[in-house]
C-alpha cells in the first residue's frame, strides 16, 4: 500500500468512495451525491488552505518514491490474498483504496490549532488495514502542521470508526442524542478527540508552520467556509 497526497486525478475515485458513503453508510449525513467536480474543487480548496488530503492506493510501480510529498512513517502492509478476492483490486496498480483529511473544527480563530478529520475507504477494501494507515498517517501530518487537537464526530452506530479511533488513542468525550437523522431514523454524534502534545502554551515558539499569519493560515482563513468539510 502507498499513502500518497491526493491530485486532481484522484477526484473521480474520491467521488465514487464518498458517494456510496452517501447512499450506503451513516457515515456521512448528507444525502447529495457529487460530481468529479466536486471532489477536484475540495481537493484544490484543502490544498490552497494548506490541509491534507491523503489517499492510500495499491502500488504502482510505474510512480517513483520521489513524486510522493508525504510518506506515512509505518504502513502495513494488506495482505495479498484479500486483495485479490476483492475483485476490482486485484493487480492494477495505483487504485485509489481509501482517502483522509482534515479542514477545520469551527471556522472561529480561537480554534486553530483544532481540526477535524473523516476516513473513507472503498467498500471493497475495509477490514484490510487501509483505514488504520490512513489514520496514522493523517494523525501524523497534523502533528507535523503543529495542530493540538484531531476531532472525530462519528454516527453512534458507527462501531468500526470508533474503535478504530479508540485504536489511536482517542477519547469519547461526548455524545449528543439524535442531532441527525437518516435512513428514516434518528442519529446520535459520538465526538471523539486525541489531544496531539502536551504544551503548556498554544502557541510556543519553534512549532512547525503553527505560528499565526504563515502563508498556510492565511490561506486556510480565506477559504475556511469551503474546507469546513473536512468530508
Ligand atoms: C471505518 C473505516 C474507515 C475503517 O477502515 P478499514 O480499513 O475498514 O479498517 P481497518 O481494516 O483498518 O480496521 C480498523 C479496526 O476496525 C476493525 N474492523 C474493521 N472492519 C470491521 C468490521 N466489519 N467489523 C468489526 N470490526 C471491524 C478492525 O479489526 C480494526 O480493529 P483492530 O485494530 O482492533 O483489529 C471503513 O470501514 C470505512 O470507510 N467505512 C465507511 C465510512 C466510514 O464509516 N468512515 C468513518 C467516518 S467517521
Amino acid at each position: 500500500m502507498r499513502i500518497r497526497e491526493a491530485a486532481a486525478g484522484d477526484a473521480p475515485a474520491i467521488r465514487d468512495i464518498y458517494n456510496d458513503a452517501v447512499a450506503n453508510t451513516t457515515a456521512i449525513w448528507n444525502e447529495r451525491l457529487v460530481d468529479a467536480a466536486d471532489r477536484a474543487a475540495w481537493i484544490e480548496a484543502h490544498a490552497r488552505a494548506g490541509r491534507p488530503v491523503l489517499v492510500a492506493t495499491t502500488p504502482d510501480p510505474t510512480k517513483s518514491t520521489s513524486s510522493t510529498s508525504f510518506t506515512a512513517p509505518t504502513i502495513p502492509a494488506i495482505p495479498a490474498a484479500p486483495l485479490v478476492m476483492a475483485g476490482f483490486l486485484s493487480e492494477t496498480p495505483g487504485v485509489v483504496l481509501g482517502y483522509a483529511a482534515y479542514g477545520d473544527w469551527r471556522a472561529f480563530d480561537g480554534y486553530r490549532l483544532s481540526v477535524e478529520h473523516s476516513v473513507y475507504v472503498h467498500a471493497k477494501a475495509r477490514g484490510h488495514g487501509v483505514g488504520t494507515a490512513l489514520l496514522r498517517a493523517l494523525i501524523e501530518r497534523a502533528r507535523v502542521a503543529g495542530m493540538h487537537v484531531m476531532v472525530a464526530a462519528i454516527s453512534g452506530d458507527n462501531a468500526v470508526s470508533i474503535r478504530l479511533h479508540e485504536r489511536h488513542g482517542f477519547a469519547r468525550v461526548g455524545r449528543m442524542p439524535q442531532v441527525g437523522m437518516k435512513f428514516g431514523r434518528w442519529l446520535d454524534l459520538e465526538i471523539m478527540q486525541l489531544t496531539l502534545d502536551a504544551r503548556e502554551r498554544p502557541e510556543e515558539p519553534g512549532r512547525v508552520q503553527a505560528s499565526a499569519g504563515s502563508g498556510a493560515d492565511r490561506a486556510r482563513n480565506s477559504v475556511s467556509a469551503s474546507t469546513k468539510d473536512s468530508r
